[in-house]
């Protein structure tokens, strides 16, 4: 597939058939994505791949921290709440999501139904944990390298007919993820992405986000 086409096609799936992803393929992917580039190729990354009962266990912690009010817990420090126009952003792209699905406003059931899928990893057979060496921290650059081998991932999971969601909420509860899949205290998790093949019933997955035109953020200085 040509690049500008693949980059373009790519979006978040939120629904999953249940079957599951072969290892085979998910090392392929891996084998593709590891040549995303990383500040002086330090390859910051180790990856996790969750599938099965521990999966499914991270699922079920996560879930009960939720219902049960336990505050977020990541490995880095991060701002809550988005504001002005990144607030704007991500309420648009959440209307277009429940727009999608029907769910009303004050649907308060259904949006939290949907929230929880976002806990569940939207219930995908496999979720890629990525992590770093604790001992990088301060980490803004690894962290920047482990944002370009997401890319890198969900491309060439897309390119294989696999849907991927890059999946903050999986992660918000890093203790959960520690313990169900033994990572080891000296690694600071970043993200998940979870992964699997595309439910084509599944409306959400219709649903295609937006961008801003380049003169909204781009300057060109001593052209
Ligand atoms: C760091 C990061 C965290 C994300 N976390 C979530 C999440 O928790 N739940 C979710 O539904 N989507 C999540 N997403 C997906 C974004 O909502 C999505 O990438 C964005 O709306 C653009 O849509 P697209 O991926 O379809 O192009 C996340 C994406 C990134 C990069």
């Amino acid at each position: 597939m040509v690049f500008s086409q693949l980059i373009k096609d790519r979006k978040s799936i939120r629904g999953f058939q249940k079957k599951a992803v072969p290892r085979e393929l998910i090392d392929e992917i891996i084998e593709v994505a590891k040549w995303a580039p990383s500040s002086m190729n330090t390859q910051p990354w180790y990856v996790h791949v969750v599938s099965g009962e521990p999966l499914d266990r991270i699922r079920q912690g996560n879930s009960e921290n939720m219902i049960n009010g336990v505050p977020p817990k990541r490995d880095f420090p991060m701002k809550e709440a988005y504001e002005g126009e990144h607030r704007k952003r991500q309420v648009a792209i959440a209307v277009q999501l429940f727009d999608a699905m029907g769910i009303e406003r004050d649907d308060k059931a259904r949006r939290t139904d949907w929230v929880m899928r976002g806990f569940r990893q939207f219930d995908a057979p496999v979720s890629l944990v990525l992590t770093y060496d604790k001992n990088l921290e301060p980490a803004a650059i690894s962290q920047f390298d482990l944002g370009a081998f997401s890319h890198a991932i969900v491309l060439a999971a897309w390119e294989r007919g696999l849907g991927t969601v890059i999946n903050g909420q999986g992660i918000m509860q890093s203790a959960v993820v520690h313990e169900h899949a033994g990572i080891p205290d000296d690694q600071s998790i970043m993200i998940c992405i979870a992964m699997g093949y595309p439910d084509e019933d599944f409306v959400a997955n219709t649903v295609k986000s937006t961008r801003e035109p380049n003169e909204k953020f781009v300057r060109y200085i001593g052209f």
